[in-house]
């Protein structure tokens, strides 16, 4: 009987420690590079708060901003390793991954953020989603940050003012390219540097959105901002393959619906920041913003659109037409 009785309690034991382990909440990681003030910041907030209310005691997110748990190179081996459940790297960032995402950043591909969306929403840009899936990644997502403007320490009106000047790049070889194309030295460093770099003069520019040129205090170390809206910084939200499908149904598709309000939410977000946060630059005085004349955006285009041939073969010509098309 004492065997009985000791089987017993280890019985219940084992069960109440199940029930407990099957109660614990799912732990999700979001990891990100950006300031909380940004529009990924923001969506990241925003996912949090509907999911941990919606999804309470099933689902725990927890956001990490300004590159805290993992910085460019190293989220998304990190998500494939399962130490991080999701994050939303800029489409530049995926060359290791696929080099289709690569369209993304050909310069003066997209007129507004309007063609951007009327792409990413449209087919070939839902199947782009995709295009990670045989790296064990699932894109759940886009979501929008704005189109990129130049920051120097001299005055950037025509490609020829760039020439030998080192600009930081995020990890993609068209910007390389891009760069490259007016004479300029482009060099890859992840977004966490970024400030130092240019502070310490270590390089003499970088391209960015006037909401991270803002919220990194880019604008107190460049004296000059060219307003070119050359290239694209959008995201790709993206998770594991088996994270993803490991979660139970009904969880899933709440996640997945928090995120599509939270992503909206972001999109909103991006809009404004990039009149707002550009008007702030502006007042603060600490830079100067230089607007371009149609003549002489003409002769950036002329410069770096021979990058769209380089990377044709690449990316596929069929998805490039595509996304012209959407500037109508
Ligand atoms: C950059 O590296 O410049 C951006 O990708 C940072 C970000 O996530 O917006």
């Amino acid at each position: 009987t004492l065997l009985k009785s000791t089987l017993s309690i280890l019985a219940g034991a084992t069960l109440l420690l199940s029930t407990q382990l099957m109660a614990a909440p799912i732990e999700l990681k979001f990891s990100h590079v950006v300031a909380e003030n940004t529009p990924k910041g923001q969506m990241a907030i925003k996912f949090r708060d509907l999911v941990n209310e919606r999804l309470a005691g099933k689902v725990k997110v927890e956001v990490f901003p300004n590159a805290q748990l993992f910085g460019d190179n190293k989220v998304l081996e990190a998500m494939l390793l399962g130490d991080v459940q999701m994050a939303a790297p800029s489409l530049s960032k995926f060359e290791r991954y696929t080099s289709k995402l690569q369209i993304f950043d050909l310069p003066f591909l997209f007129k507004d953020m309007a063609a951007v969306d009327r792409f990413q929403q449209g087919p070939d840009g839902q199947q782009l989603l995709n295009s990670l899936k045989s790296k064990g990644l699932i894109g759940l997502g886009y979501l929008h940050n704005g189109l990129k403007q130049l920051s120097a320490d001299k005055m950037l009106k025509v490609p020829e003012d760039a020439r030998g000047l080192k600009f930081r790049i995020m990890s993609s070889d068209v910007l390389q390219a891009q760069f490259e194309q007016v004479g300029a030295i482009p060099i890859k460093k992840p977004f966490s540097e970024v400030f130092t770099l240019l502070q310490t003069r270590a390089i003499d520019g970088q391209e960015n959105t006037w909401s991270n040129i803002y919220s990194k205090k880019f604008y107190e170390v460049q004296p000059y901002i060219t307003e070119t809206n050359h290239g694209l910084l959008d995201y790709l939200v993206v998770t594991s393959t088996e994270f993803w499908t490991g979660l139970p149904d009904d969880v899933r598709t709440e996640l997945k619906k928090s995120l599509d309000e939270a992503i909206a939410y972001g999109n909103k977000i991006a809009a404004q920041k990039a009149r707002s946060d550009r008007q702030a630059i502006i007042d603060s005085g600490r830079s100067k913003v230089i607007e371009l004349t149609a003549a002489e955006r003409q002769q950036w285009v002329e410069a770096m659109k021979p990058v769209w041939k380089k990377f044709s073969k690449e990316i596929g010509q069929d998805l490039i037409n595509s996304a012209v098309q959407s500037n109508q």
